[in-house]
């Protein structure tokens, strides 16, 4: 695996690819890989001639006061599991080269980033979409990999590939779990023993809000309670941000439930941590 650390060598090195005809799979990560980012990796080596992973804190997804400084690293164990899945380049640029002292540019996908998640985090979204851009246009990939563990995120993404006419395909893939339910996270290293033990109440109330629309419930505001009722039950839960029944492409809370697909998601805090999860629902009657 070869490790590239400056943006220009990295452009030059996926133009080289491109010419030769390789169709490059970028799978962009923040490091503290775990099974959920293996899984992309899996997804990008069995459809591309060729596998970047990136690493990269990206510090304009944080806003001040937020977790950049203590977020996870750990560089060495990362690029062990990159090699092991047969990653053919890491790109890990320095915060410097992706955001020189001009860099006064920033994308914003207007609406859905200030719901849910974008009404916690302000800015969070536009340094998402920012971010991913800069990635796009550097290693310049046919296919690019996310999990829908942070479903908005994939939204946002797919409207700016949408909005901008980026040629290239968005893979969307499944929130890999923990065996008792809980959505894989590199944030997850943050919680205590009896924390961790506490955090799958957030996928078991999406579940239990799941069952009363499966068992014909439309209206939202009792599906809403019933997710709040589980994780108010849980007294390790010293925050709900939001947890309710979204319509899956607006991300509007509506009265009642239409259509054939629903989104189900929420962020609450148990000690220092958010936590996020969500469930989609296709095929509702
Ligand atoms: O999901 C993440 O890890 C990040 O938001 C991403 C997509 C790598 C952009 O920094």
């Amino acid at each position: 695996m070869e490790t590239i650390r400056l943006p220009r060598v990295m452009m030059d090195t996926a133009w080289k690819e491109r010419l030769h005809g390789k169709g490059i799979g970028l799978v962009p990560t923040m490091g503290a890989l775990h099974e959920g980012h293996l899984s992309l990796i899996r997804a990008a080596r069995a459809e591309n001639d060729m596998v970047v992973a990136s690493i990269f804190v990206n510090p304009m997804q944080f806003a001040p006061g937020e977790d950049l400084e203590k977020y996870p690293r750990d560089m060495a164990a990362d690029m062990e599991k990159l090699k092991a899945a047969d990653v053919d380049i890491l790109f890990a640029p320095e915060a410097a080269s992706m955001y020189p002292k001009d860099f006064s540019t920033s994308v914003s996908v207007r609406g859905i980033s200030g719901r849910l998640c974008g009404a916690f985090r302000p800015g969070h979204f536009d340094g998402v979409a920012t971010v991913v851009l800069k990635l796009f246009n550097i290693v310049q990939p046919a296919r690019a990999y996310f999990g829908l563990k942070d479903y908005q995120q994939t939204l946002v993404i797919r409207k700016m590939a949408k909005d901008l006419d980026l040629s290239l395909e968005i893979v969307l893939c499944p929130t890999q779990r923990e065996a008792d339910g809980l959505a894989m996270s590199s944030r997850n290293a943050y919680l205590s023993g009896s924390e961790r033990a506490a955090a799958p109440v957030l996928y078991r109330a999406l579940r239990e809000g799941a069952a009363a629309i499966r068992d014909g419930e439309r209206k939202t505001a009792p599906v809403r309670e019933k997710i709040h009722s589980v994780l108010r039950s849980e007294p390790l839960v010293n925050g709900i941000q939001y947890a309710s029944a979204y319509d899956p492409e607006s991300l509007e809370e509506p009265e009642k439930i239409k259509g054939n697909s629903v989104l189900l998601a929420a962020a609450i805090r148990i000690g220092a941590c958010r936590l996020i999860d969500n469930l989609i629902l296709n095929d509702l009657k």
